[in-house]
């Protein structure tokens, strides 16, 4: 299973995938990271672990549909499975979503549908919630709509900051993103064979 990391920041999703590849827990190859800013920390740590990566911005194409296809030629090179969002800030446009339909995941810090939209641990965070939580999903062309593919609940404890709330988010998405991504593709095998 090939799979190409979008990211736009930190990369601290892409850190622990690969980690979870090198202990066997996720039975794949990261293949490429495709990153839309070019000063993103998460460029650096590809360059470590040497996995190819790729800053593509927006802002050198005519359109959206023009900057995926220049994407999709990338993922063709590598034979990529699965698209994973990792910190990915852009809305996947039609382009991705026809390619990989039912193939693009996505993990969001919240318990979705709760607290969708960019800030899921700063709004869960300012309304006061005694639990939050990690959700990763598929991508459709709604924002954080697409189906649930696994998720688990967070803890708000009343000492907390927002930083020991993100701190507790981010380690139970280092956990969950790779055990999903194994687990859909796991499923999605066995539907297959079911059905030949
Ligand atoms: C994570 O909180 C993820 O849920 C959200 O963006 C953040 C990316 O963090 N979609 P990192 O760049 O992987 O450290």
């Amino acid at each position: 299973m090939n799979l190409a990391v979008f990211a736009s920041g930190n990369g601290s999703n892409f850190s622990a995938l690969y980690q979870a590849i090198q202990e066997g827990i996720l039975k794949a190859h990261i293949s490429c990271v495709i990153c839309d800013k070019k000063d993103a920390y998460v460029l650096e740590r590809a360059k470590q672990v040497s996995v190819p990566y790729y800053h593509i911005a927006l802002s050198e194409y005519d359109s959206k549909e023009a900057y995926e296809k220049a994407i999709l030629d990338i993922l063709a090179l590598y034979h990529i499975d699965y698209i994973i969002l990792a910190g990915y800030m852009k809305i996947i446009g039609q382009t991705l979503l026809d390619e990989y339909s039912q193939r693009i995941l996505n993990i969001h810090p919240a318990y979705l549908p709760e607290f969708k939209g960019k800030q899921g641990i700063l709004d869960a965070f300012s309304a006061g919630v005694s639990q939050t939580g990690v959700t990763v999903h598929l991508v459709d062309e709604g924002i954080d709509t697409g189906e649930i593919i696994l998720q688990e609940r967070v803890p708000v404890f009343e000492t907390d900051t927002l930083e020991s709330l993100e701190e507790r988010i981010h380690a139970v998405e280092h956990r969950l993103y790779p055990k999903a991504i194994q687990m859909y593709y796991q499923n999605k095998r066995n539907d297959e064979r079911r059905n030949v």
